[in-house]
């Protein structure tokens, strides 16, 4: 804690996919030394433990339990403490600029002529990548990498759009897909994505219980999918190794 009147420092840092290994030495620097942690729920109990045993740990996953804790919530925190001189340390899964509503905590802070620092994270789409043994691009086949979401705020279309907004030619992952796979793949394949591309979802990501289907969009629908978190990678790039590495469990 710093010891005159100056505010303490938010970091908005990216924890990765779950693998505590996969963490940045920043970010494992950052845990061990910052006053108050403010992890999402996607953040992992693993990464959590490499938290100095004095630090302040405040949950502020919007699905971490009772009661719900609001965007305007956590900005309070972050300025609460930071404002007591306590350095903060906002952790978010992945890569915090990624569909982490970054834009509107750093916005705040400015606000609030709060200092911050970024820290960027592995995400998802790439952990996934890789623990699937896939490449996202490809000379022949996928010349673009899409990140999209199947999420829209609040006051949004309650559907996303698809129709036009995929390229040929592409690889789509898409974040936060929701659980209604069937209808997921019947505006994707109306948005001009071929009905046999392949498809896979990958379902906690580097983490011991990672779940891997692979099928296609066509039969997206009706495949078994893992509990969430869930990606989905979806073009002709994506082709996951045959016999995927088991996931270590320590
Ligand atoms: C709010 S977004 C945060 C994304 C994060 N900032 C990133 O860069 O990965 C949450 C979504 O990320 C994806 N996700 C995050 N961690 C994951 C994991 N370990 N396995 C699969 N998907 C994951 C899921 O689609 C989940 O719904």
């Amino acid at each position: 804690m710093s010891t005159d009147s100056q505010p303490g420092t938010v970091y908005l840092v990216g924890a990765g996919p779950g693998d505590p290994s996969l963490l940045t030495l920043r970010a494992a620097d950052l845990l061990r030394t910052c006053d108050v942690i403010l992890p999402d729920d996607l953040v992992s109990d693993e990464i959590l433990d490499l938290a100095s045993p004095t630090a302040n740990i405040i949950p502020v996953g919007k699905r971490c339990g009772q009661p719900r804790i609001t965007q305007a919530g956590i900005h309070a925190l972050m300025l609460e403490h930071a404002t007591q001189g306590s350095s903060v340390l906002r952790l978010k899964s992945g890569d915090p600029l990624i569909f982490g509503r970054a834009g509107e905590e750093m916005a705040f802070l400015r606000q609030h002529h709060i200092p911050f620092e970024i820290v960027p994270g592995i995400t998802s789409a790439f952990a996934a990548a890789a623990a699937l043994q896939t490449p996202l691009t490809d000379r022949t086949s996928a010349s673009k990498l899409i990140l999209a979401t199947a999420h829209h705020a609040a006051g949004k279309l309650a559907l996303p759009s698809w129709q036009g907004a995929f390229p040929d030619e592409s690889t789509l992952v898409l974040y936060m897909p929701g659980r209604d796979f069937t209808t997921l793949a019947t505006d994707l394949i109306a948005s001009g994505i071929p009905a046999h591309t392949p498809c896979v979802a990958v379902s906690k990501a580097t983490t011991p219980d990672q779940f891997v289907t692979s099928t296609t969009l066509q039969h997206l629908g009706t495949a078994t999918i893992g509990p969430a978190p869930v990606l989905l990678l979806i073009g002709h790039a994506i082709q996951p190794a045959p016999q995927l590495p088991i996931p270590k469990t320590s």
